[in-house]
């Protein structure tokens, strides 16, 4: 999740506008900030990685000349955070330059071919394949403008986008263009602005004009004009005026980032399936071949872990064992050994007890695989190799897009994996395929129809001392993470377990009006023995509140209140979309209790220390 800015003034420098913009972009991003302005005929750009003050007080941001120009605040994705892969990018004559937002899907194929046709690359990122795409448009078609090359080049690109182009050839514009990353253009008295999102230019212009997927836009001072990218077609769209506060436009009029990141799920569950394929095989690659595989993580991180093993084993029979981080160093610490993989998943990279249990495990020369949400931080310096979630920065304390992007691209490994080893049919594994492409509508679904449910049980639930989490099988996971939420988002104790062991002790708690959440997706053989544990708490009393699947008419007639998700879900993917009304309800039992959900009490977002 990068962030991306660009401005025509009637008169005066861009550079120290772009400058102040990408700061209010810095939430996006802040691995590496550059910036790049025309000026006679000349292309100008200044970058470097590391955050922007810090840049801007050894390169000087803001001494860059000419009235057009853009800006880029990077989240790394393909590439690390090094100034070789700071935004903008050039094509061969350098004339061509772009900032990019996105994941070009395709980007390994057309880098191929147009190294073939003699062009040049010199950072790892995708977005460098497009001012050259841009620049062999137009050598292939001269008589094209700038516009038409840009118009073509894009056509060819798969995956996300928000873009923005400039030419030394054609100085007096700046191009977009949109596919599933945001882009809105602002419209002022002097100057046209174009940006990943309002908080960019609304201290200058409270006049925005959103552009949807699959357009183009074309700014010159004069104005903006929008096309259709399939066929060219003008698109006739006005500046709305927008009201919000810079402090409401960073959470895009959410009250909080927690709510805005659980809404955010589909989009960055989108990301994931535009995982580099490469990485997915060589980390499966290595669990194939280990001897023993520990999954290690704390907190949220530790419960995808967990769901993990279940994935590693049901679908590739890989047995894993996840282990809480802190613990690791007593657990294994003797025994880990040459032929142990670790498997650290941490979405800070940075978090002490996970750096512990790698840091005794690399001492004793196991292989370190890593899954995390920051390339660049020192789990992907440690990781023989690592993969990077895609989530986009994650600002409230708890973790929620985070937790559903890494349970997706454990899932993708488990996938691989299991082709490896040909342990489930061709058959299944197109099913399951299918089944997690539709993850991203299935969990829009939910967050559509159910939200105002949750709302409503958060209201009814608000005075309840105590919850109750139950889950079988992978869901034991799913209630482990929907306890973790309530507790620490809204200060609720909480008590989760695998449901068949709350008869082994936990059950003596219960007592008439005791909230008792069961997590019942359909699929598997859990639903049954979910049942008889159902009925077990609901003999002593117990208030049921039951996620179900879209027309569990059985459990649904045991339950005291119940929200549903949609059916067909399979188990191995259920945590994904089940989760979902758990982070919701965690949400707003904060706001019943009158607490911010974003800032919970004696928590940090990265725990560096043991
Ligand atoms: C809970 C939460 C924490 C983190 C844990 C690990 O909402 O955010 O439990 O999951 O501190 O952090 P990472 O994944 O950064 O290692």
């Amino acid at each position: 999740m990068c962030g991306i800015f660009g401005c025509i003034l009637k008169n005066g420098n861009a550079a120290p506008i772009i400058h102040t913009s990408l700061k209010c972009l810095e939430y996006r991003g802040y691995d590496s900030v550059g910036i790049a302005t025309l000026n006679n005929g000349q292309v100008n750009i200044k970058k470097d990685q590391g955050k922007i003050d810090d840049v801007h007080h050894i390169l000087n941001l803001d001494d860059l000349p000419g009235s057009v120009g853009v800006g880029h605040t990077r989240w790394a994705t393909h590439g690390a955070p090094l100034k070789v892969n700071a935004h903008p990018h050039v094509d061969c004559s350098g004339q061509i330059v772009v900032v990019h937002n996105g994941i070009v899907e395709n980007y390994a194929e057309l880098k191929e071919s147009l190294e073939n046709l003699g062009h040049t690359f010199v950072s790892r990122t995708d977005t460098e394949v497009i001012p050259h795409l841009i620049e062999e448009t137009q050598k292939k078609n001269p008589s094209f403008t700038f516009t038409e090359a840009v118009l073509e080049a894009v056509k060819k690109l798969a995956g996300s986008y928000a873009l923005a182009v400039i030419s030394a050839n054609e100085p007096d514009k700046i191009i977009c263009a949109r596919n599933e990353s945001p882009l809105v253009i602002g419209v002022g008295e002097d100057a046209l602005y174009c940006a990943s999102d309002l908080t960019a230019f609304l201290p200058m212009t409270n006049k925005a004009v959103m552009i949807n997927d699959g357009e183009l836009v074309i700014l010159t001072s004069g104005g903006y004009e929008i096309r259709r990218i399939a066929d060219f077609a003008v698109v006739v769209r006005e500046p709305k005026v927008i009201d919000w506060t810079p402090e409401m436009a960073v959470k895009q009029g959410y009250p909080h980032f927690m709510l805005k990141e659980i809404h955010e799920q589909p989009a960055t569950l989108r990301n994931t399936l535009r995982m580099q394929g490469h990485y997915l095989d060589l980390i499966s690659t290595f669990l194939d071949r280990a001897n023993e595989v520990f999954l290690v993580a704390c907190g949220t991180s530790y419960h995808a872990c967990l769901a993990a093993s279940y994935m590693f084993s049901k679908l590739a029979f890989l047995p894993s064992y996840p282990v809480y981080a802190s613990e690791f160093v007593e657990q294994h610490g003797k025994s880990v050994n040459i032929d142990s993989t670790i498997l650290a998943v941490s979405q800070s990279g940075e978090t002490a007890d996970m750096l512990g249990a790698v840091t005794c495990s690399q001492q004793r020369a196991a292989t370190i695989l890593g899954l995390t949400n920051a390339i660049g931080s020192t789990l992907t310096r440690v990781s023989r190799v690592y993969i990077g979630q895609q989530s986009g920065p994650e600002i409230g304390v708890a973790a929620t897009k985070t937790f559903t992007s890494q349970l997706s691209v454990l899932a993708q490994l488990a996938f691989r994996l299991s082709n490896k080893r040909g342990k489930i049919s061709q058959d299944e594994m197109d099913y399951l395929a299918e089944k997690m492409e539709h993850l991203p509508q299935t969990v829009e679904a939910i967050i559509l129809t159910q939200e105002e449910k949750v709302k409503q049980l958060a209201k009814k639930y608000r005075d309840a001392k105590i919850f109750f989490f139950l889950g079988r099988g992978i869901n034991t996971a799913t209630a482990y993470e929907g306890r973790l939420k309530l507790m620490e988002i809204a200060y609720v104790p909480s008590i989760a377990f695998p449901a068949g062991e709350s008869k082994h002790g936990p059950i003596s708690l219960i007592e008439p009006g005791f909230p008792v959440i069961f997590i019942c997706p359909k699929d598997g053989v859990t639903h049954k023995t979910l049942i008889g544990n159902i009925m077990e708490m609901k003999a002593r009393g117990a208030s049921i509140i039951s996620i179900i699947e879209e027309g569990d008419e059985e459990v649904k007639a045991l339950s005291d209140d119940y929200v549903e998700v949609p059916k067909g879900i399979p188990e191995v993917l259920s945590p994904i979309p089940f989760v979902i009304p758990l982070q919701l309800f965690a949400y707003y039992m904060a706001l019943e209790k009158g607490v911010n959900p974003d800032m919970p009490r004696n928590l940090a977002k990265s725990v560096t220390v043991k």
